[in-house]
């Protein structure tokens, strides 16, 4: 048992449920994770066998470890994790909002899920995530999809506790969803995907209104945490053997302005830097208004900070992006890669694309095939403009044809997939840490790593090398990831 779950049950004895629950957090929420533990056992007795639970996260990081707190809650309330969604008696997807597609996915799911809760009725279906803060969905959900049991929003995820044990005890479709909230509730149990990595959120939220995008509206206004929380984490991870770490923000280049003692990123990733046992460390999303000399020298000097860098673009075209309110042009985007290269020469640097954002012409995407030309991203993801409702892209006038966006779509993907290709082929015959992360999927006599730039690497080896960092020779390159060998030393 972690540290930390040994304090929580140590706590959980403390309660007494006789009492009223108490008004704090997360105290609160310890209180309603006992009461759960007795309602679930309870259930359990009556049904004759244990509950189990299974959580489906769509969409970024963000909502992955927003997931890992969920099942952080649900294991302290005593239900055991089920791989399979039908099987399992608690499921719940983790949404996300910020292309349509996104949202269909999930109203298939659910219609697939209806069925299977019609032979087994006590299954319960819980939705959270950013798709549940669009009142429109909560609305179609409350009118067509009655079966649905628990909807809760992404600024109230710490009070989960607390809505199973009302769910648990009303036997109705329990909806709690906030518009905002300046709340950060610290000290909750959270679960891990991985031993030897994880996530860490550093901020909360958006502030930069880019036009086409959802989620300053379902994540609400930016929110750090603070430095002193974000490094006893990390301490507490590394003491539970995290080698790595990922720091989350929507655009972690603006952390610390809102403290009450404003810090920058860079002196957060310097103090970070510090923490005895920690490896590596990694951030995303960097958005490139904000991305300070500072950080670069910090960067170019860091023994820790990952070789790699998510710098989204979204477009080369300096008049959409004004109209996507990015606040930079194709000329300081540029100036800005070449400044990282020079500071971090073997940096490997990934992006975003949309293609089709309104009023896009031939032009336009010839600038953004044109930056792709000249940056030589490692990879990129690449998306057609999606409409979402409410932003103001939306309702601007010239939305391109399906048709010629498909077109500049292929082309595009082609041209990123042929650099890709190249770029990764330079590694071939050097020497890299790698940090081993599984067995391959397919073959049971290769292990999986990543090397600092993120490239993954596969190699013969075995189980006991999970969690290590490893030098390994380059062999082969097939094309976005390599074969290689574990060898004495890196060059
Ligand atoms: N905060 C991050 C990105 C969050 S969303 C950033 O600023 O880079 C992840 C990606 O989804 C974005 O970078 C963008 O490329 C894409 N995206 C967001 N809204 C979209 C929309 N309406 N249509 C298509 N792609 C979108
Ligand atoms: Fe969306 Fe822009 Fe905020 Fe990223 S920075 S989450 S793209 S509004
Ligand atoms: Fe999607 Fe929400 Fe992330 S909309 S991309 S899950 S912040």
């Amino acid at each position: 048992m972690s540290d930390q779950n040994q304090k929580i049950n140590e706590f959980l004895e403390t309660m007494d449920l006789n009492e009223p629950a108490p008004a704090e957090e997360p105290a609160r929420q310890f209180y309603f994770i006992k009461k759960a533990r007795m309602l679930v056992a309870k259930q359990e007795a009556q049904l004759g066998h244990p509950l189990t639970f299974c959580v489906t996260t769509f969409g970024c990081q963000m909502n992955a470890r927003d997931s890992e707190k969920l099942v952080g809650i649900l294991e302290q309330i005593g239900y055991k994790e089920e791989a399979e969604e039908e099987k399992a008696d608690f499921v719940i997807f983790n949404t996300c909002t910020v292309r349509e597609n996104a949202n269909q996915r999930v109203y298939g799911r659910l219609g697939q899920l209806s069925r299977i809760k019609k032979r087994n009725p006590h299954m319960l279906i819980g939705l959270c995530g950013c798709m549940m803060q669009e009142p429109e969905v909560v609305e179609k959900l409350k009118k067509s999809y009655r079966f649905v049991d628990l909807i809760f929003g992404t600024h109230n995820i710490y009070k989960f506790a607390e809505l199973i044990a009302t769910r648990l005890e009303s036997n109705r479709m329990v909806i709690d969803i906030w518009k905002d909230t300046d709340k950060i509730v610290e000290d909750l149990p959270s679960e891990r995907k991985y031993p030897f990595k994880s996530g860490v959120n550093i901020m909360f939220g958006c502030n930069n209104f880019c036009s086409y995008c959802i989620v300053p509206y379902v994540r609400g206004r930016e929110r750090s945490r603070n430095p002193k929380d974000i490094i006893r984490e990390i301490e507490m991870l590394v003491a539970d053997g995290v080698v790595e770490v990922m720091l989350l923000g929507q655009n972690v280049n603006s952390y610390g302005k809102n403290l009450d003692e404003p810090m920058t990123f860079a002196q957060l990733l310097t103090e970070i830097e510090k923490i005895e046992g920690l490896e590596r460390i990694r951030f995303m999303t960097s958005h490139p208004k904000d991305l300070s000399d500072e950080l670069i020298e910090v960067m170019g000097r860091s023994k820790k900070i990952c070789k790699h860098l998510h710098l989204p673009v979204q477009s080369g075209s300096t008049r959409i992006l004004e109209k996507m309110n990015r606040r930079y042009t194709k000329e300081q985007y540029l100036d800005l890669v070449e400044r990282i290269r020079r500071a971090v020469p073997d940096i490997s640097l990934t992006t975003d694309i949309i293609v089709g954002f309104p009023g896009e012409t031939e032009e336009d995407f010839l600038e953004t095939m044109d930056v792709v030309k000249k940056v030589r991203y490692d990879s990129a993801f690449t998306f057609q403009y999606s409409k979402r409702t409410g932003t103001p892209a939306a309702v601007m006038e010239d939305q391109v044809p399906a048709d010629v966006v498909t077109d500049r779509f292929n082309r595009l993907l082609k041209e990123v997939q042929q650099i890709s290709a190249e770029t990764c082929s330079v590694y071939k015959d050097t020497i890299q840490e790698v940090l081993v992360e599984q067995q391959n999927d397919h073959d049971p006599h290769l292990m999986t790593g990543r090397m600092s730039n993120n490239l993954l690497v596969h190699f013969p080896g075995d189980l006991s090398l999970i969690g290590k960092i490893v030098p390994v020779a380059l062999k082969e390159c097939r094309g976005f990831y390599y074969i290689g060998e574990i060898t004495e030393s890196v060059q």
